[in-house]
C-alpha cells in the first residue's frame, strides 16, 4: 500500500528518495511523488501517475536539487489515482509538504472547517487536510504545529513533514501506520517500510504508535505526541533480512516459489529436537505449564495468512488435541469474540502490518488472551506488540502474491502444534514421525519444483480458460482456497476454491467444458470420495486437472492432466500441493501476459481496514 520515504543529509536527497520508492514498489501503488527543499529555499514537487520510473524520468528532466526531501507511493483510497491526488500534499502557501499513510476518518469535518476559513483544496484526498491543518497551527514552531494538527485527527497515520522555513528538518509521526527511522552517518531517513532504508542504512528505529520524531542530518529525537521525551532502541537489520534482487529469475514470485526448500529449511532450523519428537520455539516465551494450560486456540489472519490458519486448525486439533478455530481478522473485533483466560490467540501476518490483523491482535490482548504472533517481518508492529511468537525467517517476500511466506506459516503452525502436542498426549513416536517429515520438507518441495516444465505446459494448455474451480478435502481444502486465490491474484481470471463436497450444493450448476476443475486428489484419507467428486465434474464435461501422488494410477481414469507430488503424510500434503498450484498460477499468468509481481489493484501489505 502507500509508502513513505524521507531523507535529510548533506548530499542530494533525490537519489535516496527514488531508490527508497523503488524498493517500496512491491507493496502496490498507483502514483508517486516527491518534494525536495531546493537550494533556492523553495519546496519543489514532482508527481506522476503510474510507476516510479515515470517519476524518475521527470526527475531526470527537472532534477530536484537539495539535501532534504520526502517522497511517497500512493495506493488510492480517497480519490482516483491522479497527479492532483498523489502525495506530497502542500498547504495553501506551498511552504509545508506532507506525505501520509493511513486514513483520516474525520477529514470531511476538518476539510469543511478549513474551507470555511478560506482554504481551497487541490485534491480529493483525506490526506490534504494535514498540511493545511499544520499551516493553521504554525507560526514559528514546526514541531508544535505538527503536534497540534495531529491532535485534531481521528483515524490512522504515518506521516513525514517537510517545512520550507526549516532546512534539514523532517518531522515524522505514527499512529496505526508504521514509521521507521534509518540512522546514517551525516544523514538520517524516514520510511514506512524498512526495505526503503536498506540501501543506505541497516540501523533503524521503529517508532511506536503515538511517537513523533524530530529528524535532522545529525540527530533523531523522539518524543510522544504529548511532548514527553522517549528512548527507542536502534536495531541492526541482519544482512540476510536485507534481501537481494531477482537473481536469475524473471519475477520475484518465481524466485520466491523456488526459494521454498531453503525458506522452509530456515523456518525449521534449530527448532526441531528429533530425539524428543518435539519442537523448540523460544520466541513463544511460555513455560511448559503455561503451554499445558492452553485449552483453546483462535487464529486470525487475512488472505493467504487466513488460509494457512485454516491448515493450522487441523494441526492443532489432530496433533495437539486442542480445539481451534479460525477467524477472518477483519471480523474478529467486530464480532466481540469470546476469549477465555486459557485461550491462545495466534495472529498470522507475513508483513506484520495488516490493519485488520493488527486490530484483531489488539482486541485479543485487551481481552486478556495470551497472544503469540506468526510473522515474517522482524520488528513489524504485530510482532512487537505481541512480544512473543514465531518468526518465519523466510527472508523478504517481495512478490505481492504470497508463496514462501505461506508455506513457512504452515510449517510454523505444524511446529507449534507439535510443541503443544508433546506437552499433552502426543507420543514420542508420533512426535518423531512429525520431526522426520518436517526435516524432509525441503527435499519434498524440491521434488515438486522439479515438475516446473510439466506444470508450465499444463498452464499453457488451459491458458484460454476464464473460470476455474479448485476442490479439496480435509487438509487440502484450505489449499484449494489458496490455489484459487493465487490464480485470481496474478492472472485476473475467475477462480473459486471449494470443499469438494460443497460443489454439489450449488456451484456445480456452473460446470461445463469451459470450466476446468483442479482437483487435489493426493489426500489420504478422503481420496476415494474425492475421486467420486472428480467423476461428478467429468459428468458435467468439466476438464479436470488432478494433483495426485507419484505412482497413484487412480486419477488416470478421469484425466490425463496430472501434476504428480511426492507421497507424504496428510500433514505435509498441503505444503507439497500448494507449491504445484503456485507454479500453475505463475505460469498461467505468464501465458496471459499479466503483471506478475505487482498485480493490478493489489497491495502487499493492506494497512487500511
Ligand atoms: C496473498 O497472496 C495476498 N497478497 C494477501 O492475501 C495477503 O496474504 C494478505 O493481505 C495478508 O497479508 P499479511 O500476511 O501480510 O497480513
Amino acid at each position: 500500500m502507500c509508502g513513505i520515504v524521507g531523507y535529510t543529509g548533506c548530499s542530494s536527497a533525490q537519489s535516496p528518495l527514488l531508490e527508497g520508492l523503488k524498493r517500496l514498489e512491491y507493496r502496490g501503488y498507483d502514483s508517486a511523488g516527491m518534494s525536495v527543499l531546493g537550494k533556492d529555499g523553495i519546496l519543489h514537487t514532482l508527481k506522476a501517475v503510474g510507476k516510479v520510473r515515470k517519476l524518475e524520468e521527470l526527475a531526470s528532466q527537472t532534477p530536484l536539487e537539495g539535501a532534504c526531501g520526502i517522497a511517497h507511493t500512493r495506493w488510492a483510497t480517497h480519490g482516483a489515482p491522479s497527479e492532483k491526488n498523489a502525495h506530497p500534499h502542500l498547504d495553501g502557501a506551498s511552504r509545508i509538504a506532507v506525505v501520509h499513510n493511513g486514513i483520516i476518518e474525520n477529514y470531511r469535518d476538518l476539510r469543511a472547517e478549513l474551507e470555511a476559513e478560506g482554504e481551497t483544496f487541490r485534491s480529493d484526498t483525506d490526506s490534504e487536510v494535514l498540511p493545511r491543518l499544520i499551516a493553521k497551527y504554525y507560526s514559528d514552531d514546526p514541531v508544535r504545529a505538527v503536534e497540534e494538527a495531529l491532535q485534531r485527527v481521528r483515524g490512522t497515520f504515518g506521516v513525514c513533514v517537510l517545512f520550507q522555513d526549516h532546512p534539514g528538518l523532517l518531522i515524522a509521526a505514527r499512529s496505526g501506520s508504521p514509521v521507521i527511522l534509518g540512522i546514517g552517518k551525516g544523514f538520517n531517513m524516514v520510511a514506512s517500510d524498512v526495505c526503503a532504508l536498506l540501501a543506505n542504512s541497516r540501523d533503524v528505529i521503529y517508532l511506536n504508535d503515538g511517537d513523533l520524531a524530530v529528524v535532522t542530518p545529525e540527530d533523531a529525537e523522539i518524543r510522544t505526541l504529548a511532548n514527553v521525551p522517549v528512548n527507542r532502541e536502534i536495531s541492526r537489520i541482519p544482512k540476510e533480512e536485507t534481501g537481494s534482487g531477482k537473481g536469475k529469475y524473471e519475477h520475484f514470485m518465481l524466485k520466491e516459489i523456488f526459494e521454498q526448500p531453503e525458506s522452509i529449511g530456515n523456518t525449521i532450523r534449530g527448532r526441531i529436537i528429533p530425539e524428543d519428537g518435539n519442537a523448540k520455539l523460544s520466541g513463544l516465551n511460555l513455560s511448559p505449564r503455561e503451554l499445558a494450560e492452553i485449552s483453546r486456540i483462535v487464529i486470525a489472519g487475512c488472505g493467504s495468512s487466513l488460509h494457512s490458519g485454516l491448515i493450522g486448525e487441523y494441526y492443532f486439533e489432530e496433533i495437539a488435541g486442542i480445539p481451534a478455530e479460525v477467524e477472518q481478522a477483519a471480523e474478529f473485533r467486530y464480532r466481540n469474540p469470546i476469549i477465555e483466560p486459557n485461550t491462545l490467540v495466534i495472529p498470522i501476518s507475513q508483513s506484520g502490518e495488516t490493519a485488520d490483523t493488527l486490530a484483531a491482535t489488539r482486541e485479543a490482548m485487551q481481552k486478556g488472551a495470551t497472544v503469540a504472533a506468526i510473522s515474517n517481518v522482524v520488528g513489524s508492529t504485530i510482532a512487537r506488540e505481541c512480544g512473543r511468537g514465531i518468526y518465519l525467517h523466510a527472508g523478504p517476500e517481495i512478490s505481492v502474491a504470497s508463496t514462501k511466506a505461506f508455506t513457512c506459516q504452515v510449517t510454523a503452525l505444524w511446529l507449534l502444534a507439535l510443541r503443544l502436542g508433546r506437552n499433552r498426549r502426543l507420543s514420542n513416536e508420533l512426535g518423531r514421525q512429525s520431526c522426520a517429515e518436517l526435516q524432509r520438507l525441503p527435499e519434498l518441495i524440491q521434488r515438486v519444483l522439479n515438475q516446473y516444465d510439466h506444470v508450465a505446459a499444463l498452464a499453457k494448455k488451459f491458458s484460454g480458460m476464464n473460470d476455474f474451480f479448485f476442490i479439496g478435502r480435509g487438509f487440502l481444502y484450505p489449499v484449494a482456497l489458496e490455489g484459487a486465490l493465487k490464480l485470481k491474484e496474478v492472472s485476473y481470471v475467475h477462480a473459486e476454491g471449494y470443499h469438494a463436497a460443497e460443489l454439489k450444493h450449488g456451484p456445480i450448476s456452473l460446470l461445463g467444458e469451459n470450466v476446468p476443475v483442479i482437483a487435489l486428489a493426493n489426500c489420504i484419507p478422503g481420496q476415494e470420495k474425492l475421486l467420486g467428486n472428480m467423476q461428478e465434474c467429468r459428468a458435467r464435461k468439466s476438464p479436470v486437472i488432478a494433483v495426485a501422488t507419484e505412482g497413484d494410477p487412480s486419477v488416470e481414469a478421469f484425466t490425463e492432466d496430472i501434476i504428480r507430488v511426492p507421497e507424504t503424510s496428510r500433514y505435509a500434503a498441503p505444503l507439497v500441493t500448494v507449491v504445484a498450484l503456485q507454479m500453475f498460477a505463475y505460469c498461467f499468468a505468464g501465458e496471459r501476459g499479466c503483471e506478475i509481481d505487482q498485480p493490478r489493484n493489489l497491495a502487499k501489505s493492506v494497512t487500511v481496514e
